[in-house]
């Protein structure tokens, strides 16, 4: 269901969530990451979608939390109410893939929602950064932990420790983005990219991200044993012998999702 803070257009299998407030910069407030969470776990519930882009305006993907927000807060309350990682878990819970069309500014919990996606297709315009550093806090959405596994340490520490951002380009040299779009292109290019996902099979594209994202909080003999395990369950899948099946009758498959 729509809501003024962000729309959600679903064309063969592919759901487009934007986020529009009414500050084209998209800051992370509650509401809008509530209703950017609910709108991920009903894409995710929803047997129509098999994918999912996410993107933002054409000024910003997010411009980060919700600074205002954080004026009155004391340590208490930011305790208590788990601030900023009492919604963000449930994005990292979505199984089914997601593809981030980043426009504009990413900056602090923006960078954090780019990287909390699976694919992260940048617009030319595009500028990732963690400004935090010098809002005198530290990154509170992953961005510590995140940063360095997509960009390697250095060029992690200069970005949080400085706070310096880099563009598009930089990003798509470091690792962090897969591919650099003009900005017009980059939504559709994201949904080409995620119907491209959308037309496999269901569960083996959905085990196949759990065990991607497994490599980052495994040991490689762990990982390696749990995407073995992964590999010799997909024999007992319809899809796998259908797939098979396929490549030597030299047609495509028709996948069923069972
Ligand atoms: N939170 C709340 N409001 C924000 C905001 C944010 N993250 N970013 C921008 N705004 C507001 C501004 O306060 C301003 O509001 P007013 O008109 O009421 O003054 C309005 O949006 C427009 O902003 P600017 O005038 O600054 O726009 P600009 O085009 O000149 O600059 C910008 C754009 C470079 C993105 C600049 O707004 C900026 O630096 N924003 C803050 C970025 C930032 O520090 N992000 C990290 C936030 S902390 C965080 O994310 C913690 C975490 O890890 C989860």
């Amino acid at each position: 269901m729509p809501t003024s803070l962000l729309t959600e257009e679903t064309e063969n299998g592919v759901v487009v969530i934007r986020l529009s407030s009414d500050n084209p910069l998209n800051p992370l407030t509650d509401e809008l990451v509530d209703a950017l969470v609910s709108a991920l776990e009903r894409a995710d519930a929803d047997p129509g979608v098999r994918a999912v882009v996410l993107t933002g305006s054409a000024k910003a993907f997010a411009a980060g939390a919700d600074v205002k927000a954080m004026v009155p807060l004391g340590y208490c309350d930011a305790f208590q109410q788990d601030y900023i990682g009492r919604n963000w878990d449930a994005v990292r819970k979505v199984r089914k893939p997601i593809v981030a069309a980043v426009r504009g500014y990413a900056l602090g919990g923006g960078c954090e929602l780019a990287m909390m996606c699976d694919i992260v297709l940048a617009a030319e315009s595009a500028v990732f950064g963690q400004p935090e550093v010098a809002l005198g806090i530290v990154p509170g959405a992953g961005g510590t932990q995140r940063l360095p596994r997509a960009v390697g340490k250095s060029l992690a520490m200069l970005m949080c420790l400085t706070g310096k951002s880099i563009t598009a380009a930089e990003a798509q040299r470091a690792g962090l983005v897969a591919e650099v779009v003009p900005d017009d292109e980059v939504v559709r290019a994201a949904q080409q990219t995620a119907g491209a996902i959308a037309r496999h099979s269901l569960p083996v594209v959905m085990a196949i991200k759990e065990a991607v994202n497994r490599s980052f909080e495994s040991s490689l003999n762990e990982g390696l044993l749990f995407e073995r395990r992964l590999f010799h369950a997909g024999f007992a899948l319809h899809d796998q012998k259908e797939g098979i099946a396929a490549f030597t009758e030299r047609r495509s498959p028709s996948f069923t999702d069972r």
